[in-house]
């Protein structure tokens, strides 16, 4: 290691694409981003442009570089992290995606999901994959794109159903993590944390599950390698005739969550992170142990480091929590997220109003992708003020929600959440969160600690650091939170959110 090498990082998020440049201290070097499209054809359905994605992530790894005058050649590896189970089918001739990405927040595959339940095959599925049977995951995505992609009118493709040219092997299939690699290296790669998103995968024996790429349709020759999170045999290189102008090792991988963990230096068992982005993802570092869930949380792969042992996680999935101020913002009750810090605090209570934000059903611990938003308790006074606060509580709530369910699963009781994220900046809101789990929240100096993470699984790979010790120094506090509410007001305003939830649930037609 040199002075002036760096660890690149791209973060391929749900709402845009993000680089950054990282030193051996951890430290943010540069930082990048851009926003790409959210396509909505139908209610329920999401989709993004695989190709605009890709164009963006070399704009902003070029400009990125061009802030600090870094050279590629400094970057001593480049790690990817990314919005999860989104689901690209591409052609391995011509590298053009057959159908745009459905996007983890899909729900179009809800029929087949409960389809699948109805066949008693939920105990089975989460056997193997440690995974709720549920649309959000990758492999009723790519079943769907198999079946409904409209051929492509293109020479090479000479118009043939996108199913027999995945039989006869011409189709790749892989989460953003292996659109990236594949764009940046030429190979068909993903990690085990981003294997483990797709209910195709077997956390126990670590392959891709035979039985289950029959039950979905999906041909094996469609499948990614897996390798580890971080991997000393690398992923492969950047081309030197490419948009970097230099061969870099491309040599880690990591889920943005698992990134975000392994950022936030969760390596040992029992260590638990929560990051607000659009959703929310609690995870808790199981260690070696697959640790089941009675309560309604995911059985995960945390990461691999390699030649070591795989170590799992379990995770509390809400589906939508920055979203919501995203929400908030569409519809002008706010001009900025910012703004809800300033208009929550200006009012003492939400005035018994409840938002659930439930736009793309409910997650942990519910499981119901029919759930759709709702607003309760209003009355002629209900205000925007106690709209925007109510929206803010409903993301500590959902989050007391499965830290709840991690505690009974785990045994283990966290006294100090490592937090993360864009919303954590709201520091009203890390209070609030502090308050209504009763718990110490610790908010870290880099809080996108989603892209360290992964430039942390890069750069242990090609010795840029040399053990996760030296990672841990580089974690630095900036701001505790520690709870000021007494218990029993929290539990009073939490019982009423459970009887909200309930307004919620099951509520889209057929
Ligand atoms: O599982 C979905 C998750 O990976 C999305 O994360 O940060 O893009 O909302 P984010």
């Amino acid at each position: 290691m040199t002075a002036d090498t760096y660890v690149g990082a791209i973060d391929q998020g749900t709402t845009g694409t993000r680089f950054m440049v990282f030193d051996h201290a951890g430290q943010v070097v540069a930082n990048a981003y851009e926003k790409h499209e959210q396509i909505y054809p139908e209610p329920g359905w999401v989709e993004h442009d695989p190709m605009e994605i890709w164009e963006n992530t070399k704009a902003v790894v070029r400009e990125g570089l061009s802030q600090n005058d870094i050279d590629a050649e400094q970057l001593a590896a480049l790690g990817i992290t990314n919005q999860r189970e989104t689901t690209i089918v591409w052609d391995e001739a011509t590298g053009k995606p057959v159908h745009n990405a459905l996007v983890w927040q899909d729900r179009r595959t809800t029929d087949r999901v409960e389809e699948i339940q109805d066949e008693g095959k939920v105990e089975w599925i989460r056997e193997k994959t440690g995974l709720e049977c549920d649309a959000y995951f990758s492999a009723t995505k790519t079943e769907w794109i198999l079946d409904n992609a409209e051929p492509l009118k293109m020479e090479a493709s000479r118009g043939e159903a996108v199913r027999d040219r995945a039989e006869n092997g011409e189709l790749l299939m892989g989460t953003i993590d292996s659109w990236v690699i594949y764009n940046l290296t030429g190979n068909h790669i993903t990690d085990v944390s981003n294997a483990s998103r797709t209910m195709l995968y077997n956390i126990r024996e670590m392959e891709w599950d035979d039985e289950l790429l029959e039950e979905f349709n999906v041909p094996r020759s469609m499948v990614p390698e897996v390798r580890p999170s971080s991997d000393e045999s690398l992923y492969g290189h950047t081309d030197a005739d490419g948009f970097l102008g230099a061969e870099v090792p491309v040599a880690g991988a990591l889920g943005d969550q698992q990134a975000a963990m392994f950022g936030q230096t969760c390596f040992d068992a029992g260590d638990a992170k929560n990051t607000y982005g659009t959703g929310s993802f609690y995870l808790m570092n199981t260690g070696n142990e697959a640790v089941e869930s009675d309560h309604g949380l995911l059985t995960t792969i945390g990461f691999q480091l390699s030649g070591e042992p795989v170590q799992y996680a379990l995770e509390g999935s809400i589906f939508i929590t920055g979203a919501a101020i995203e929400w908030l913002e569409d519809v002008d009750l706010i001009n900025n997220a910012a703004q809800t810090a300033e208009l929550a605090s200006s009012v003492d209570s939400t005035d018994g109003v409840y938002v659930v934000p439930a736009f793309t059903g409910l997650g942990a611990p519910h499981w119901d992708g029919r759930a759709r938003g709702t607003i309760v308790g209003m009355t002629r006074g209900t205000r925007k003020e106690h709209i925007v606060r109510a929206t803010l509580e409903s993301i500590a709530y959902q989050t007391r929600d499965v830290a709840e369910a991690m505690e009974q699963d785990s045994g283990v009781e966290t006294t100090t959440l490592r937090v993360d994220g864009g919303a954590v900046k709201n520091s009203f809101l890390c209070q609030l969160q502090a308050d209504i789990i009763g718990t110490d929240i610790a908010r870290p100096e880099v809080d996108e600690t989603t892209a360290l993470g992964s430039a942390y699984a890069a750069g242990l790979a090609v010795g840029y650091w040399d053990t996760v010790e030296e990672l841990r120094d580089n974690w630095q506090i900036d701001q505790e939170f520690t709870p000021q509410m007494s218990s029993d007001d929290a539990n009073e305003l939490y019982s009423r959110w459970d009887d909200a939830v309930e307004k919620s649930l099951d509520w889209a037609q057929e």
